[in-house]
C-alpha cells in the first residue's frame, strides 16, 4: 500500500512472552508505514488490538476482561476496529467470534503479515475476518508448516521497548510437545530462520544504534539450519554475531536442557559479547513428574548439564521456570523441586501454578487433581526457597565492580513520576552481563550506555550501587534527547523498561 491512509490512531496491548512483544512491534511498525500513529489509550484509538497468550488461563482471562471493556467503547464509537491477535486467536478462533461478536479481526501468530491488508478491507466496509494457520492435526507436516508463515518485515526503532535493545527471532514454533504446553499447537512446527536473515537483521539493528540483542526462540538452543551440506547451530550464530562491530551484548532465550551442548557453552565462555546468562527451565525436580510432563530428560541429566555450566562458566547465572501442582504431584514430589532450588541456587525462577490447557496431552490424559489451595501453598513455599537462594547468590556481589547497561528509570522513580531532565539525578536501573538488576543514582543522560557500578548492597531481586567511572562528559544519546524534548505528552520512560514475563 503506497498511499498512506489519513492519520488514524491505534492502541495495542500485549500479553505473554518476548515473541509477542516482538510480534506487536512488527505489527505496529507495518501499520505505521500505512499512516497509523499510536494513541495515548484505547479511548482515543480508531483501532484496538490485543496480542494474546494462551500459556495459562490467567493470561486468557486478562484478554476476556479487556474485550468486555472495549465493547463499551465500541458501543459509543461503532466505527472502531477491535482485533484479537496471537495465540488465543489461533487456539480459540470461533470462541472469540461467538463470545465477542464485536471483534472485527482474529489473526493467529502465523498470519500476522495479513493484519495491515485486513484492516484496510474492514475500513472499506469489509466483513469481520478470521485468519489463522492450520491446526497441527489438520494436514501433513509440510502443509501445517507452510500455514505458519514467517513474519520478518522491516524493524521500526521507535516501536521497541528501548532503542538500544532488540529481540531477534531465530526460529518460530516448537516440536517438543511437553504434556502441559499449548505452544506447539498455537505457534506451529519449529521452523528456523536462515542464518543470513538473522545476521542481516542484527547488523541493521546495530546500525540503528542497538547495543544489545536478545535472540528468541521457544527452544533457542535447538536452532539448526542446514544448507548445501553445512549445518549452522546457535553456537555458530553467536560466533557470527560476536564479529559485528558495535554490538556489545548478545543474550538468548529460552534454552532446552538437552540441547545445552559443549559447543554452546564454549561459545558463551569464549565470546566477549555473549552474556553470562542462561535461562534453562528445569520445570520440576522429580523424574516421575518430568516423565509425566514428557520433558525428555531426567534430573540426573539436568544436574550433569548444570555441573558443566558451573565448571566452564563460573560467573554465569542460571535461571529456571517451574510448574507447581502438575497432575498427580504428591507432597514428596513437590519437595524434590524445593530441594533442587536449594541445591542449584538459580539466580531466579519463574514459578507457575499448573493451568490445564485444552489441546495438550496432559489435558486429555491426566486429571488436574491438585486442589487450587495446594497449588497456591506450593507456589508460596517454592517462591520462599527461591527468594532465599536469590539473596544468597546476590550477597557476594557487594563490594565488586559490575559493568551495567543502563536501561532507564528504576521502578521506584518510574512510579513516583520523577522527571529529572537529562542532567538531573534520578534512580536508574541497568543490568549486568549475568542479568542482575542494579539500581543507582545517576543522571538520566547515562541511559543507553555501559557504565561501571560499585555494588554497595544486595537484595533478593536487585543490587544497589554507585557509578564508579567518571562519565561527566557523556552527552545524552540523540533518541533520549528527542524523547525528553517531545511535547506533549512525552512518552513514559516506562516504555524503556524491559518487558517481564507475563500471564
Ligand atoms: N519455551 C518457552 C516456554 C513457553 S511457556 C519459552 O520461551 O519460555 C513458559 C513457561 O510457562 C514454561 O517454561 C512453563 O514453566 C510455563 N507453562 C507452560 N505451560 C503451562 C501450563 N499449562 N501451566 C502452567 N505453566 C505453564
Ligand atoms: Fe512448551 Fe516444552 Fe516447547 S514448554 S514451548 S512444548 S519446549
Amino acid at each position: 500500500m503506497d498511499t498512506p491512509a489519513p492519520s488514524r490512531r491505534l492502541w495495542i496491548e500485549t500479553v505473554g512472552c518476548q515473541m509477542n512483544v516482538l510480534d506487536s512491534e512488527l505489527v505496529v511498525a507495518a501499520l505505521r508505514r500505512q499512516g497509523w500513529s499510536l494513541a495515548a489509550g484505547p479511548a482515543e484509538a480508531d483501532a484496538v488490538f490485543y496480542n494474546t497468550c494462551s500459556v495459562r488461563q490467567h493470561a486468557e482471562d486478562k484478554v476476556w476482561s479487556a474485550l468486555g471493556r472495549v465493547r463499551i467503547e465500541k458501543q459509543k464509537r461503532p466505527g472502531m476496529i477491535v482485533g484479537v491477535l496471537g495465540c488465543m486467536a489461533q487456539k480459540d478462533q470461533e470462541i472469540v467470534r461467538e463470545r465477542a461478536p464485536w471483534v472485527d479481526l482474529v489473526v493467529g501468530p502465523g498470519q500476522l503479515h495479513r493484519v495491515p491488508g485486513i484492516v484496510e478491507e474492514i475500513l472499506a466496509g469489509g466483513a469481520p475476518r478470521i485468519e489463522v494457520s492450520l491446526d497441527r492435526t489438520a494436514g501433513s507436516r509440510d502443509a501445517v508448516t507452510r500455514s505458519f508463515e514467517s513474519y520478518d518485515p522491516d524493524r521500526d526503532p521507535a516501536m521497541r521497548p528501548t532503542p538500544f535493545q532488540a529481540f531477534v527471532r531465530t526460529q518460530t514454533g516448537c516440536d517438543k510437545f511437553c504434556a502441559f504446553c499449548v505452544v506447539p499447537r498455537v505457534r506451529g512446527p519449529e521452523q528456523a530462520r536462515p542464518p543470513a536473515a538473522i545476521l542481516a537483521e542484527a547488523r541493521k539493528l546495530v546500525d540503528e544504534g542497538c547495543r544489545e540483542i536478545t535472540l528468541i526462540g521457544q527452544t533457542v538452543n535447538s536452532y539448526k539450519w542446514t544448507d548445501g551440506g553445512r549445518t549452522t547451530r546457535l553456537a555458530d550464530l553467536l560466533h557470527d554475531l560476536d564479529a559485528i562491530d558495535g554490538l556489545e551484548r548478545v543474550r538468548f532465550v529460552t534454552n532446552y536442557p538437552r540441547d545445552m551442548t559443549p559447543e554452546l557453552i564454549g561459545a558463551v565462555r569464549d565470546l566477549p559479547t555473549v552474556c553470562q546468562y542462561l535461562h534453562v527451565p528445569a520445570q520440576h525436580g522429580s523424574d516421575a513428574v518430568l516423565a509425566r510432563m514428557k520433558r525428555g530428560y531426567t534430573i540426573g541429566e539436568y544436574l550433569e548439564m548444570h555441573a558443566r555450566v558451573r565448571e566452564e562458566l563460573p560467573a554465569a547465572s542460571v535461571t529456571s521456570d517451574f510448574i507447581v501442582g502438575f497432575c498427580g504431584e504428591t507432597d514428596a514430589e513437590f519437595q524434590t523441586t524445593v530441594d533442587l532450588v536449594e541445591r542449584l541456587r538459580f539466580k531466579n525462577s519463574f514459578i507457575f501454578k499448573y493451568s490445564p490447557r485444552p489441546g495438550t496431552k496432559a489435558f486429555e490424559r491426566q486429571p488436574d487433581d491438585v486442589p487450587e489451595e495446594v497449588k497456591k501453598e506450593r507456589h508460596h513455599v517454592l517462591l520462599d526457597a527461591q527468594t532465599r537462594a536469590s539473596l544468597a547468590g546476590n550477597l557476594p556481589f557487594v563490594g565488586t565492580r559490575q559493568r551495567v547497561l543502563v536501561e532507564g528509570l528504576s521502578t521506584r522513580d518510574e512510579k513516583r513520576g520523577v522527571d529529572p531532565g537529562p542532567e538531573g539525578f534520578a534512580q536508574l536501573t541497568g543490568r549486568t552481563t549475568c542479568d542482575r538488576i542494579v539500581v543507582f543514582d545517576a543522571p538520566l543522560r547515562l541511559v543507553g550506555r555501559m557504565v561501571d557500578v560499585t555494588i554497595d548492597a544486595a537484595g533478593a531481586w536487585s543490587l544497589a550501587g554507585t557509578v564508579a567511572d567518571g562519565l561527566a562528559d557523556a552527552v545524552p544519546l540523540d533518541w533520549l534527547e528527542a524523547k525528553l524534548a517531545a511535547q506533549p505528552p512525552a512518552p513514559s520512560l516506562h516504555q524503556i523498561a524491559p518487558p517481564r514475563r507475563d500471564g
